[in-house]
């Protein structure tokens, strides 16, 4: 029973895997969060306020107390998890428990993205509900714990039960106090371009702060954060992680208080959101997800993997092996028409390729990327036969044909734009900032989502697709909607990010069979939301093997590589200038969704070769890839090799990838110690070499690289 309630502590455990997550409902009703952590028993853990107070203090109770809802008023000072202004104009809140619910299962969340459980054994919920008398705002905590990782995750649903508007500022996923506060932090920082690169810092007594306010969750801070014990590292330690489950902007923190005690907070960012919430009306917040790990960072992704491949990704191809493709963007950019597309497509067939993706500019005068979008009708002169007729050769071929799409935007050059100048952004008599010469469509309304289903609907049954990638190439600015009255008028990104959650879901229930690629200038909105949506996303628009290696192992933090799209691409790179080996390029990209993105038709003879022995190669090992656990073993970030590896979840298939970017002159060769396999079985390599696993693990495998740009590709199948 993964949730228990032990009446004589008035605690709740939710218990699963290896972790444990205490909740109490102190003698005046207050909910407090005791413990997270390793497994313990229910029952253990008590609650005493005086093991929080220091014996004597200026402070007020509630500035120390392990609230697991702090709210403003009577002596907290932080974040409150839940904050409103009332109609008298302040902001005491005082929540005080009313009832518990235990659930079999998980429920979803209306509106927004999730993770599930399929069925009712997988996961225990628990719903707790509190009231602030004053105000009639009742505050529904919902829990659920996954049995088999004790992952949890908490969301908060608000309703305005009394007779006078309130005005939420703050809305936090996860509030969670921590005992000590001797931490480091990790989280994943970046850009346009190096996004999600692994940043491990000290818990000081300053604010950490990752944020975003872009309406996006962005290139720069990924939802995510760690704590972890000092000594902890990849394959040993304490890590407690959060992720949010959302694609706009967002605000985590971790704060160290008088005390020393650290408290981690997701959720809303109050720099753009706030939201009126009128008699009867109610709000839910987006969902945090709660790991932890005793076995070191890796363990840490290794539960995020899972559950976000299984059990947050959803649709036809969450399973299924993901086609290896050619997409033209590199290899064209705007300047193709029929016949260039059908030469490089007919170069895929020749390579084994599965799955051809028709990039920006196939619609409306999209010769640049300064017009047309919004205008989501196919360019004649350049495809004479249409999306339909270029779809027919393609699958004439043998390839799958997959389009993009930038729906969520519209040029101020665009028929869509002439018809409907007001449904962007904006802010009436201001300047409406371009960016890509571009302006975001309000999809916080609804005649705008309208607009957007059916729009995209006739092109996907126009014509025969397969794959779509969703772009959106700029963050918001003036980002609030004309329709809204001026109260409401910081509701506008969350509406917007409600409204894509629906035209996303009409879509993806519509077209099942579609599989669904999220982008946003790369890596943008990496997320978990969007991965309720699409089970994998473009990584990053910066396609050099070198900076790939610290965007996939930065990635590989929190998603699996089910959710990394990642190409091979021409030389110079158009990134960065550099020229890394074929093979190397086509090694780094075989731990991601596989494919290439360059003109096939300008290949030597000897890089056709190369290509069609990387095309067998990436299909030998996808399933692999795919499903097996993924462990990070040398880090790019710390010198010039980089290893992980592949263990399918029988422990008998292993692909363990090598790389290293700059050769080092009088080097001894490397020795990886493989992680995850059995000790006791042979591990036989393709040319016939055998070894224990115990000694791949302890004494580790020995590897020569040679040159720059260097690579190599193990695969072991074990027998016993
Ligand atoms: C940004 C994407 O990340 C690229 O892959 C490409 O699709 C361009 N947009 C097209 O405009």
């Amino acid at each position: 029973m993964p949730i228990q309630y032990h009446a004589s502590t008035k605690t709740w455990t939710l218990s699963g895997g290896h972790t444990s997550y205490v909740l109490h409902c102190d003698s005046e009703g207050r909910l407090m969060n005791l413990y997270w952590g390793s497994k313990i028993p229910a029952g253990a853990i008590s609650f005493h306020p005086e093991d929080y107070a220091p014996v004597a203090s200026f402070d007020l109770p509630a500035s120390i107390l392990p609230f697991e809802l702090p709210v403003n008023g009577s002596g907290w000072y932080g974040t409150p998890a839940v904050g409103i202004t009332n109609a008298a104009g302040d902001d005491v809140v005082d929540l005080r428990f009313v009832s518990a619910k235990v659930l079999s299962g998980k429920p979803g969340l209306p509106g927004l993205p999730a993770t599930y459980a399929e069925n009712a054994e997988e996961a225990d919920s628990l719903s707790l509900l509190l009231k602030d008398e004053l105000t009639g705002l009742s505050v529904t905590a919902l829990f659920s714990v996954f049995a088999d990782s004790g992952i949890i995750t908490r969301s908060l649903k608000l309703e305005n039960q009394g007779n006078s508007p309130l005005t939420v500022t703050s809305l936090l996923s996860a509030s969670v106090p921590f005992w000590q506060s001797d931490l480091d932090v990790v989280h994943l920082k970046g850009a346009w371009g190096r996004e999600r690169q692994i940043v491990r810092t000290s818990l000081s007594r300053n604010e950490l702060v990752i944020a975003s306010a872009r309406g996006a969750s962005g290139h720069e801070d990924n939802p995510f954060l760690a704590l972890c014990e000092k000594n902890a590292n990849e394959f040993s330690g304490s890590f407690w992680g959060c992720s949010l489950v959302y694609s706009g902007s967002f605000r985590m923190s971790c704060r160290v208080d008088n005390f020393g005690h650290a408290r981690l907070s997701a959720g809303m960012n109050p720099e753009v959101f706030s939201w009126k919430l009128d008699p009867g009306e109610s709000l839910v917040s987006p969902e945090a997800v709660l790991a932890f790990s005793d076995e070191g960072l890796n363990g840490l992704s290794q539960h995020y993997h899972r559950l976000y491949r299984t059990r947050l990704a959803r649709g036809s191809w969450r399973d299924r092996s993901r086609p290896v493709l050619i997409n033209n963007w590199e290899g064209t950019y705007f300047d193709f028409d029929e016949e260039r597309l059908l030469g490089i497509a007919e170069k895929a067939a020749v390579l084994g390729i599965e799955l051809f993706v028709l990039d920006d500019g196939w619609f409306g005068r999209r010769n640049s990327d300064h017009c047309s979008l919004g205008d989501w009708i196919e360019n004649r002169e350049k495809l004479p036969n249409g999306l339909a007729g270029l779809s027919e050769r393609i699958h004439q071929l043998g390839l799958m044909f997959g389009l993009w799409f930038e729906p969520e935007m519209v040029s101020p050059d665009s028929d869509l734009y002439r018809a409907h100048p007001d449904w962007c952004l904006h802010v009436q008599g201001r300047t409406r900032t371009e960016a890509r010469s571009q302006l975001v469509l309000d999809l916080s309304r609804s005649e705008v989502q309208e607009y957007l289903i059916s729009a995209i609907s006739d092109v996907l049954t126009s014509a025969s697709v397969d794959y779509v990638k969703w772009d959106m190439n700029r963050n918001m600015t003036e980002s609030f909607s004309a329709v809204l009255p001026p109260e409401r008028k910081k509701e506008t990104q969350h509406r917007y990010m409600l409204g894509l959650y629906r035209v996303l879901e009409t879509i993806t229930t519509a077209f099942p069979e579609i599989l669904f690629e999220s982008c946003s200038g790369g890596g943008g909105r990496f997320d978990p939301g969007m991965l309720f949506y699409m089970p994998q996303t473009w990584t990053s628009d910066n396609t050099d093997a070198v900076e790939r290696l610290r965007l996939q192992y930065g990635t590989s933090v929190v998603y699996p590589a089910s959710a990394m799209g990642a190409h091979v691409s021409a030389v110079p790179n158009h990134q960065t200038g550099r020229c890394v080996s074929l093979r190397m390029r086509g090694d780094v990209a075989l731990s991601g969704n596989f494919g290439f993105e360059l003109d096939l038709t300008k290949m030597t003879p000897e890089e056709v070769e190369i290509s069609r022995s990387l095309v067998d190669q990436a299909k030998s090992v996808r399933d692999l890839t795919r499903t097996g656990t993924f462990w990070r073993l040398l880090s790019p970030f710390e010198g010039q090799e980089t290893a992980w590896a592949f263990v399918s979840e029988d422990q008998q298939d292993v692909l363990l990838c090598v790389f290293r970017v700059l050769s080092v002159p009088n080097s001894a060769p490397l020795r990886i110690h493989l992680r995850g396999l059995r000790s006791d079985w042979i591990y036989r390599l393709e040319n016939g070499a055998e070894y224990h696993g115990s000694f791949l693990m302890n004494h580790g495998l020995t590897v020569s690289l040679c040159g720059d740009f260097s690579s190599r590709i193990f695969r072991f199948h074990a027998y016993d």
